[in-house]
């Protein structure tokens, strides 16, 4: 039997020539924020020693002043990744119930059934495409300990209106549960509320440089929370070392000047989504689900043309170098009909999916319907 393709593998070893629209990374962040911060670093050789364990001063007050949430000083964790998993063990245990939703970012539902806890997904891919307050109602029950809100939400592109987070907020607050809110890509997101400033009490805020600061590869992220909560999740943190001390650098260097950036690569991810969406739109059978995206990736719904996820994710990086990912990772109800695009790359990089997409699909049909 042929080994299934690896995409993944693919995409790595033809990194040079692939473009990446398949993990919401971002590629328009101007390489000179970092690239001194980082030679520097390298010429001091800060690889040999440990950073300091608590997080470099300045990065944790610049994160503190990103946010804007006072009273939750940020803890820093490789990635927000590693903040999501110390965030499920510490706060949830056998028999505890999550209200998260499908689609969702299915990582956070592995971790929280490593605590033994389980997550209860309401359908969401349908209009409005998020978590509603009468939804969450409905779902929670006397085991629920916790809403998870991921805002705007990874794979759809979906985001919140400052009084729905007004009200999951208040929800929280009224049935003491702790509210995970997800803020990964805040920055694409226009008018965007973070639930810590209504419920400060029950909000862990999730957090992360990988996509609003281009530093995905870097791995710093963190939680930030009222102090006694903070204490309670950082009971399990294993890097009692401190995080990758170039990641810290990095970071301080991206978030000194990201006003002066961030306006110029929130625009361009905007007119690339629209550019998907365009495309999208132009090939028969495909349509757009959510749009404008309030992130930097979006959904291409294709369950009408009967043409799968995968073979559109393998031919697109096999015969285009085009690499977007398909969705049953990110949803067990409705990952069969969509594909999810990531936007924040250079604008020919866009132009390249948009010639490649309609020439994927034309090839996909021709090759599942056999020529009388
Ligand atoms: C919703 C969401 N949360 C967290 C993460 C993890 O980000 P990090 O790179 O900081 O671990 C991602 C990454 O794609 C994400 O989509």
């Amino acid at each position: 039997m042929p080994e299934p393709f690896d995409a993944f593998r693919y995409a790595h070893a033809h990194r040079r020539e692939v473009v990446w629209l398949s993990q919401n990374t971002n590629h328009l962040v101007p390489p000179e924020v970092v690239r001194g911060a980082l030679e520097e670093a390298i010429a001091e050789r800060r690889y040999e020693g440990y950073p300091f364990a608590a997080g470099d001063p300045e990065l944790l007050d610049l994160v503190r002043e990103d946010l804007g949430l006072d009273g939750a000083p940020p803890f820093l964790t490789s990635g927000g990744t590693e903040a999501l998993y110390m965030t499920m063990r510490a706060l949830l245990g056998p028999g505890d119930e999550v209200v998260a939703s499908d689609p969702s970012y299915l990582i956070i539902h592995r971790f929280i059934e490593l605590a033994g806890a389980k997550p209860v997904c309401p359908d969401i891919y349908r209009p409005p495409y998020r978590l509603t307050a009468d939804v969450v109602q409905e779902q929670i029950g006397p085991r629920t300990k916790m809403l998870l809100l991921i805002d705007p939400l990874n794979p759809l592109g979906s985001g919140y209106p400052r009084e729905e987070v007004r009200a999951l907020a208040e929800i929280a607050h009224d049935r003491r549960l702790t509210l995970i809110n997800d803020v990964t890509y805040r920055d694409f997101s226009e008018g965007h509320a973070l639930a810590g400033t209504f419920a400060p009490e029950q909000t862990v805020t999730i957090w992360s440089v990988s996509k609003n600061c281009g530093l995905a590869g870097m791995r710093l992220g963190g939680f930030s929370a009222v102090p006694e909560l903070a204490k309670r999740i950082a009971r399990y943190n294993t890097n009692d070392l401190g995080v990758n001390v170039f990641a810290q650098l990095a970071a301080r260097a991206a978030l000194r000047t990201k006003r002066s950036w961030i306006g110029e690569v929130v625009r361009t991810t905007r007119a690339n989504g629209a550019r998907v969406h365009d495309v999208g739109r132009s090939v028969p059978g495909v349509t757009v689900p959510i749009a404008p995206s309030r992130a930097n990736m979006t959904v291409l719904d294709v369950g009408a043309t009967g043409i799968g996820p995968e073979p559109i994710q393998e031919e697109l990086l096999r015969h285009h170098g085009v690499f977007v990912r398909a969705g049953s990772y990110l949803s067990p109800a409705h990952g069969g009909r969509f594909v999810r695009i990531s936007f924040s790359n250079p604008p020919a990089e866009i132009e390249r999916f948009a010639r490649a997409f309609p020439e994927t699909m034309r090839t996909l049909a021709a090759r599942s319907v056999p020529a009388r």
